[in-house]
């Protein structure tokens, strides 16, 4: 199999059409049957973007969140309007910090801007500016964390990964994922074991088809399956992504990772997180104050059944015990040093 890292999808952008400004964003309800990048000029699409998945992956909702303000507040007549908006798109899903880290950086840059006497359009530019730079640092953050955690593989690496860390969860290129192709890059890359990662299939319908896109030799199990591979000496190493990650090193990811991480535990596997430092969050000391979002039953129950109730988180936590490393941009941390310099 061909490596083609030219191949890795970007999932979201904005940009400039003449003198709109447009978001562009990969519709990942639609993948892998079908590669549709919709493009609005509306707060309100890429917020119900973000909150049926079109948009996903807590690097994309924070780049999401932030173009979706860009292209309200050059319609907005008030700060305060403003202010409410972002408050809409911040909450549009609750687990991953980087959401309103990504609303709160174009919310200070307008309320600066609302201080100055410069016209609309001078301030559509900068805000425009401003998530320009967000897009690049995302990409440039998500290489760094690739060879920070690269380093820890060994060559030859069998990866288990759980949904969907790689570049249709962020502007370019990906957490997990991102580890994994730089090690690709490096020759260290055997194979990836993508979980399903039920019920609305991130790993069997996004991880398997942009890795197989990008040449990287990818097998897809279903979760249950994991265990199994694990006690055949299948799994070199654990390598998923966050969406917050608390001051002690517990982590919130999508919903089964913690199962993954006691398994890798277990079987003396590693199990390592990737994440920016966006998806740290120093304002909770542990995991048990992060806001877990709780989804429709439908994801899990199409058709219902009278008389049966459906549970279904989007994410849990993982206690930092089980956690041997986090990589971020900044370097590869014990869970608990992950606030050090
Ligand atoms: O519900 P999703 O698909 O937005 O879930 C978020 C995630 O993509 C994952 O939890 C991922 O592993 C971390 S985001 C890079």
């Amino acid at each position: 199999m061909e490596l083609r890292l030219d191949r890795i999808p970007r999932s979201v952008e904005l940009a400039r059409a003449g003198d709109e400004i447009l978001f562009s964003y990969v519709d990942e309800r639609l993948l892998p049957e079908e590669l549709l990048v919709r493009q609005t000029g509306s707060w309100e699409e890429v917020v119900d973007a973000i909150k049926t998945l079109a948009v996903r992956g807590a690097p994309a909702i924070g780049l999401a969140g932030a173009a979706a303000l860009v292209l309200w507040v050059s319609r907005a007549e008030s700060l305060a309007a403003i202010e409410e908006v972002a408050e809409k798109i911040a909450t549009a899903r609750p687990t991953a910090v980087n959401l309103r880290w990504g609303v709160e950086r174009v919310l200070e840059a307008a309320k600066a801007e609302a201080a100055t006497e410069r016209g609309p359009a001078c301030v559509a530019d900068a805000l425009y500016a401003l998530v320009s730079e967000m897009q690049e640092e995302d990409e440039r953050v998500n290489r760094e964390m690739g060879s920070n955690g690269a380093q820890l593989l060994p060559s030859g690496a069998r990866v288990l990964t759980h949904c969907n860390a790689g570049s249709l969860a962020t502007c370019y290129y990906g957490t997990a994922l991102g580890v994994v192709y730089a090690a690709a890059e490096q020759g260290k890359i055997e194979r990836v074991y993508a979980d399903e990662t039920r019920p609305v299939g991130q790993g069997a319908r996004l991880t398997t088809w942009e890795l197989a896109r990008a040449g990287v030799p990818v097998t897809l199990i279903c979760d249950n399956m994991a265990a199994s591979l694990m006690a055949q000496g299948e799994v070199d190493a654990v390598v998923v992504g966050a969406d917050r990650i608390a001051a002690n090193g517990d982590t919130a990811n999508k919903i089964g990772t913690y199962g993954v991480a006691v398994l890798a535990r277990e079987h003396g596997i590693p199990f390592y997180v990737v994440a920016p430092t966006s998806t740290i969050d120093p304002t909770l000391p542990d995991g048990s104050g992060i806001v877990v979002e709780q989804r429709d039953p439908s994801e899990v129950l199409p058709r219902a059944i009278d008389g049966v109730e459906v549970w279904n988180p989007a994410f849990d936590v993982t206690p930092a015990r089980y956690i041997t490393k986090i990589v971020t941009e900044r370097g590869v941390f014990d869970p608990a040093d992950i606030l050090g310099e």
